[in-house]
């Protein structure tokens, strides 16, 4: 089993998990680095816009229960990093690229994130989308697909990558603060929660979220559609569980626009069908890089 070996190659040296690290997506530990920036690839820093709007078919309880949501949309931007990362051992072997979509309170100290911790479990994570585990070489825990991408064919930048969520179990709500108006309560937070499973309210028909990307060496851009369901969970100062009760669905749109920050990034090769780098962080080839101390191997 892949669980075991990885805990095998942890407990017998810390040599053997260097020598395993090469062939593992993970940078070397000499250089200092946040531990979002922990695997080989490239790092996009940018603005999520989120946009939710209520689904016009819904069945009577759900427009009874919150009317003035009928025709309401909701809007939000994130601060955000999107690291996509090498495949590993722990990939499909036809999963061409890791994604973490990250977002962040604005002026976020990425040096407070814990050590050694599960990325997608640090506390001040406001949302992450997350197509594999994010995983630490001296993590006990193994990694997985939570879902794999289709790369359209190419040779080489700008990637185009798509997914369907069918069965998506990583991090798929966001937590929004918004004085809504339902019946005698004003809500002041609601969950949003992205339908990644069939769901059926009376009268709807909720599909898998989708989602696209596309990257080069210098920007990427990434989208996710679908439909959402909403709860509140804050009615006047107080929890309310109202799940499957009182919930209020509709649309959702998800969309980044990210510049490459060459300085966390390794080099994304110009030539290759899957999306492939040049390992330069931690190797001091790269003037642009963290780490970088000397002018042997500058690359070009
Ligand atoms: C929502 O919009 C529709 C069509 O524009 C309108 O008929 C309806 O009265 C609106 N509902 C509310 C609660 O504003
Ligand atoms: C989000 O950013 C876009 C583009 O910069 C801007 O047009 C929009 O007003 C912003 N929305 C919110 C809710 O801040
Ligand atoms: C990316 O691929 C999708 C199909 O998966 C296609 O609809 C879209 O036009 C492509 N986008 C670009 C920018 O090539
Ligand atoms: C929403 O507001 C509550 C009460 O002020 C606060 O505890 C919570 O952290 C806020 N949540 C978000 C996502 O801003
Ligand atoms: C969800 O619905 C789609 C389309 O009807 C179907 O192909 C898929 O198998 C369903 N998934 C589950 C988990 O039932
Ligand atoms: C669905 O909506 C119809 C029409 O409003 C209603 O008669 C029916 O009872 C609803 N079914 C469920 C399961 O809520
Ligand atoms: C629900 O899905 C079916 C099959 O995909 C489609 O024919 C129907 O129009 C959809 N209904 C709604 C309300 O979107
Ligand atoms: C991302 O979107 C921007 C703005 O639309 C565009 O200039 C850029 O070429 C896109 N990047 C890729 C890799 O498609
Ligand atoms: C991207 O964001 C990170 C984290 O805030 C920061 O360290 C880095 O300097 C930024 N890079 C660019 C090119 O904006
Ligand atoms: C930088 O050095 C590493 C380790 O020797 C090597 O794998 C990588 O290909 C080098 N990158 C460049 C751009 O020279
Ligand atoms: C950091 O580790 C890598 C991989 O073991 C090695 O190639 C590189 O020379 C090291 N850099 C420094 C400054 O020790």
């Amino acid at each position: 089993m892949r669980g075991f070996q990885t805990v095998s190659v942890v407990l017998f040296s810390t040599a053997l998990v260097l020598a395993d690290a090469s062939t593992l997506n993970f940078r070397p530990d000499n250089v200092t680095l946040s531990e979002l920036y922990h695997w080989v690839g490239s790092y996009y820093n940018g603005t999520t816009y989120l946009e939710f709007a209520p689904y016009a078919g819904l069945a009577s309880s759900e427009t009874e229960f919150c009317p003035m949501l009928r025709n309401k949309t909701i809007t939000k931007n994130y601060t955000t990093v999107l690291g996509l990362t090498e495949p590993a051992s722990y990939n499909a072997p036809d999963d061409p690229v890791n994604a973490f979509l990250t977002f962040w309170p604005h002026d976020f100290d990425f040096s407070s994130i814990p050590s050694g911790g599960m990325l997608n479990e640090v506390s001040s994570l406001e949302y992450g989308l997350f197509s594999s585990n994010p995983v630490y070489n001296d993590y006990f825990m193994d990694g997985e697909d939570d879902f794999i991408w289709s790369l359209q064919k190419t040779q080489g930048p700008p990637y185009n990558l798509s997914s369907t969520l069918t069965d998506y179990e990583g991090f798929p709500y966001w937590e929004i603060n918004s004085t809504i108006i339902c019946g005698e309560s004003t809500v002041s937070s609601w969950t949003f929660v992205a339908v990644a499973f069939n769901f059926s309210l009376n009268g709807t028909n909720f599909t898998d979220p989708v989602v696209n990307l596309q990257f080069d060496g210098s920007t990427a851009n990434m989208t996710m559609k679908g439909y959402i369901v909403a709860d509140p969970n804050l009615v006047a100062g107080q929890y309310v569980d109202s799940w499957y009760g009182n919930v209020f669905g509709g649309t959702f749109v998800m969309s980044f626009e990210g510049v490459i920050d060459r300085y966390h990034s390794d080099v994304l090769r110009d030539d290759t069908g899957t999306p492939t780098w040049l390992r330069t962080v931690g190797y001091q080839n790269n003037s642009l890089n963290v780490g970088y101390t000397t002018t042997s191997g500058v690359i070009k």
